[in-house]
């Protein structure tokens, strides 16, 4: 049977998962809400909000969609799967309860203790004083997050107790993430490089991706204000496939079965933000969904048909499924607003996108554009695009993605000079 897919949400990461669904033949059509220019341009698009749910089962119950595959984590943790699943709609993603490890900071480290899953230390604190008392007796540096979701922006490394202590209070008294501050985790700060791990997980089953790492920072040299992430790479050198194979069995594992035990079943993609120390990978923390960008680097890598990993993965059928990866490497550069991760301007035209239609091993991934009152293609967010190339090596796709980013031209734009850099040189597995 051939199936109608409903991916939810309007990134770069909902335009890659549009593009790697769309090339399964056992899709005939692949539909968005809300989508964006780039997305409407080859899809369907409905106008519909991530968080109106109940808009959304309507419209899937209606257009007779076989399977949704939520992008961000907002309707996961509203329980979008467990809700389209009542009017008996299937989803690739976790039930409200499994997001929890993505929706709860203290659920997850929790969870992790318990399971032995190696972690930087905390403590969780819902009183200020005693917060304050913690950090002053441990020192810095710290990292305190505020237990819910914050729109990315609920995690301060603080180097100095000053720091330490406005983190403390913009989350707890000021309340400036709202509800999500009212508890927080203080841990331990860890060094490392960061690494992504996202795998397919069906309950204690999973089958891990191509790891990938992001640059959260948004100026080169990994310094200034953290963002969604300024651009990715894929694979990791220092990651070859027996370690992701380990970190898949002592790390997502041990999660995914836990959860299970608790009568939990995770099912959908479980991703693993990793600190690769000198004592090993630990976890900084656990999303519910695929990441953004490392999505937009992992998929064009990806020689299995991803719909068909999707669909056993809903249908109980994971552990039939093998998973090839093409050689070489992946990297996208994020093109920005000005102003982001601040508040942006928007509606600046966007140029030289025809160009890149041509180009090979190029794929441009929209996130924050819309139609322009003339049909032409404006910005509309704080990240625009994420222009994503392949090669051989890391850094012959890191040199085809800049050539490309070269071409396109809007009022203010700004992206990082030093994506792949840290490995360009480096072979990968
Ligand atoms: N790139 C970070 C995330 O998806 O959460």
């Amino acid at each position: 049977m051939q199936m109608r897919i409903l991916v939810v949400g309007g990134g770069g990461r909902e335009h890659a998962l549009c593009w790697a669904l769309a090339r399964s033949p056992r899709v005939s059509r692949v539909y968005c809400a809300p989508g964006n220019a780039g997305i409407r341009a080859s899809f369907e698009c409905a106008g519909i909000s991530p968080d109106d749910i109940d808009g959304l089962a309507e419209w899937a119950k209606r257009e007779m969609i076989d399977l949704t595959v939520p992008g961000p984590e907002a309707p996961l943790i509203s329980g979008i799967a467990d809700r389209f699943a009542e009017r008996g709609l299937k989803v690739f993603g976790p039930s409200g309860k499994a997001a929890m490890i993505e929706g709860s900071k203290s659920f997850a480290k929790e969870l992790m203790a318990k399971v032995g899953v190696p972690t930087p230390r905390f403590e969780v604190f819902d009183d200020p004083v005693r917060a304050r008392r913690h950090v002053s007796a441990v020192g810095c540096p710290v990292v305190i997050k505020a237990d819910g979701l914050a729109a990315g922006k609920g995690v301060s490394v603080c180097f100095t107790p000053g720091e330490a202590m406005k983190a403390i209070e913009d989350a707890m008294e000021r309340r400036v993430f709202g509800a999500a501050g009212s508890r927080i985790v203080v841990e331990e700060f860890v060094r490392g490089e960061e690494a992504t791990l996202m795998a397919v997980a069906d309950g204690d089953f999973a089958i891990p991706l191509q790891p990938a790492r992001d640059h959260k920072r948004a100026f080169d040299g990994d310094v200034g204000p953290n963002t969604g992430g300024m651009g990715a790479y894929s694979p990791i050198p220092s990651l070859d496939r027996e370690a992701v194979r380990d970190i898949c069995r002592t790390i997502v594992r041990p999660v995914l079965a836990e959860l299970l035990r608790r009568g939990t079943r995770y099912t959908g993609v479980i991703y693993a933000g990793l600190m690769l120390t000198d004592r090993g990978p630990v976890v900084l923390e656990f999303n519910a969904r695929f990441g953004d960008p490392e999505t937009q680097v992992v998929l064009p890598l990806l020689k299995t048909d991803l719909a068909g990993i999707v669909i056993a993965a809903v249908e109980g059928e994971l552990p039939r499924c093998s998973v090839e990866w093409a050689d070489g490497a992946s990297v996208c550069v994020v093109m920005a607003s000005a102003g982001y991760p601040g508040p942006c301007e928007k509606g600046k035209p966007i140029t030289g996108l025809e160009l890149l239609g041509g180009l090979p091993r190029v794929h441009v991934f929209h996130a924050g554009t819309a139609e322009g009152p003339r049909g032409e293609t404006v910005t509309s967010g704080g990240r625009v695009l994420g222009v994503t190339a392949t090669g051989e090596t890391l850094a012959e796709a890191r040199d085809r993605a800049y050539d490309a980013v070269s071409f396109v031209r809007f009022e203010g734009a700004h992206y990082r000079r030093d994506i792949a850099s840290d490995a360009a040189g480096r072979p990968v597995h």
